[in-house]
């Protein structure tokens, strides 16, 4: 790209994230040159407003010379094979999260992006909440360990592949990721060990009936930190349609508790009194492809997630559908040789 050239996006998955990418990196500047979707009347409607082009197929886009970032907003089993073809035609990706819903498929999204040189980005937009930084902040404060406790609860989602296994993978790869990569950075250190029960709670509601490998929905984790910090989350995507959802976090230290109601308040509660924050309302999806652009077009320090944190996250979520599966607590290193065996068997 020639410095001070227009950046050129194109949007593929023209669901709610791909509506928000497009409008976002429009108003950051860039020039979105199409919206892709394989139902192109959704892709339209999307690509309409903005004046840019719209198509059932990514591949045309990727050989635009005018085409510089390629915003991967599909379900997630198709987030590999999006972002590799991307990468190999030399666009730089933002991939949505989760990364993938196999080590293979992320491991595979790594070494493309380091084949061709571009930049990979994972969309954990939470750290550029408005609510992450005064989170991270009091939990500095109140000493370690850190004990953290995590409540996510919602009714069966309505997008059904929320729940299905082969497509997004679940609340533990889905929804629980957000979590993970925010540990890795507020808890020194990879878990250590997970140990976690599981159900699927929508088992017996219409609404997913149709799904034939139906994810996990609901779970007990407990994540032990290298720095002795324990985190469990409570999570379940599987409670009766349209009941209100929640998100609540509590993190309990030698110095002092923090609360949070994700994500419009933090408290913090120690020795000096009772300190708030609440929430300037900042969209984090905005700030996140803001930054993105700046990084690219300015070389602005980089704070987009990563593939490698995509990974850490992923390599998480694995082992704690592997501890569900064989009722035993199971380490990250474990997931990563089997990892490693499979990988040798496929050269083999
Ligand atoms: N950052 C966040 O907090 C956040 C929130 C929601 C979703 N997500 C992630 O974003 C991704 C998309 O989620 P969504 O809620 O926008 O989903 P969505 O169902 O609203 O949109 C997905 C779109 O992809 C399209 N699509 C499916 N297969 C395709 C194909 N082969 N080629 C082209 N288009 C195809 C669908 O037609 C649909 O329009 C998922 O990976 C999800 O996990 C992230």
């Amino acid at each position: 790209m020639t410095p001070g050239a227009t950046m050129g996006v194109v949007v593929v998955g023209a669901g709610d994230m791909g509506a928000r990418h497009a409008t976002h990196w429009q108003a950051v500047g860039a020039c979105v040159v199409a919206v892709v979707d394989r139902d192109v009347e959704r892709a339209s409607a999307i690509a309409g407003p903005l004046g840019a082009a719209h198509g059932g197929d990514l591949g045309p886009y990727l050989r635009h010379e005018g085409v510089h970032v390629v915003s991967v907003c599909t379900p997630t089993h198709l987030h590999a094979p999006f972002t590799i073809a991307a990468l190999e035609a030399g666009k730089h990706v933002l991939c949505e999260k989760p990364a993938a819903l196999t080590l293979a498929d992320a491991h595979a999204m790594r070494a493309a992006a380091v084949a061709s040189g571009c930049e990979l980005r994972i969309g954990f937009m939470r750290r550029f909440d408005p609510a992450y930084e005064p989170m991270g902040t009091f939990i500095g404060r109140i000493g370690r360990p850190v004990l953290a406790q995590v409540t996510i609860t919602a009714g069966v989602r309505p997008k059904r592949l929320m729940h299905d296994a082969l497509a997004n993978g679940g609340p533990i790869i889905d929804m629980c990721c957000h979590v993970f990569t925010q540990w890795r950075t507020l808890f020194d250190g990879r878990p250590e060990l997970v140990s976690a029960r599981g159900y699927t709670f929508s088992d017996n509601k219409p609404e997913v009936a149709a799904i034939d490998q139906r994810a996990l929905d609901s779970a007990l984790v407990t994540i032990e930190y290298a720095d002795g910090s324990v985190g469990q989350i409570q999570v379940s995507w599987g409670l009766p349609a349209g009941i209100e959802a929640v998100e609540r976090h509590s993190y309990v230290g030698p110095d002092g508790h923090v609360v949070v109601d994700w994500p419009k308040r933090v408290t913090l509660r120690d020795a000096s009194g009772v300190t708030r924050w609440s929430s300037s309302g900042v969209d984090p999806w905005r700030e996140e492809i803001a930054w993105f652009h700046r990084e690219l077009r300015d070389g602005a320090e980089r704070r987009v997630a990563t593939i490698d944190d995509g990974v850490e996250a992923l390599l998480t979520s694995l082992a704690v559908l592997r501890s569900v599966r064989e009722r035993r607590g199971v380490t990250l290193d474990e997931i990563l040789r089997e990892d490693a065996r499979e990988v040798e068997a496929t050269i083999r």
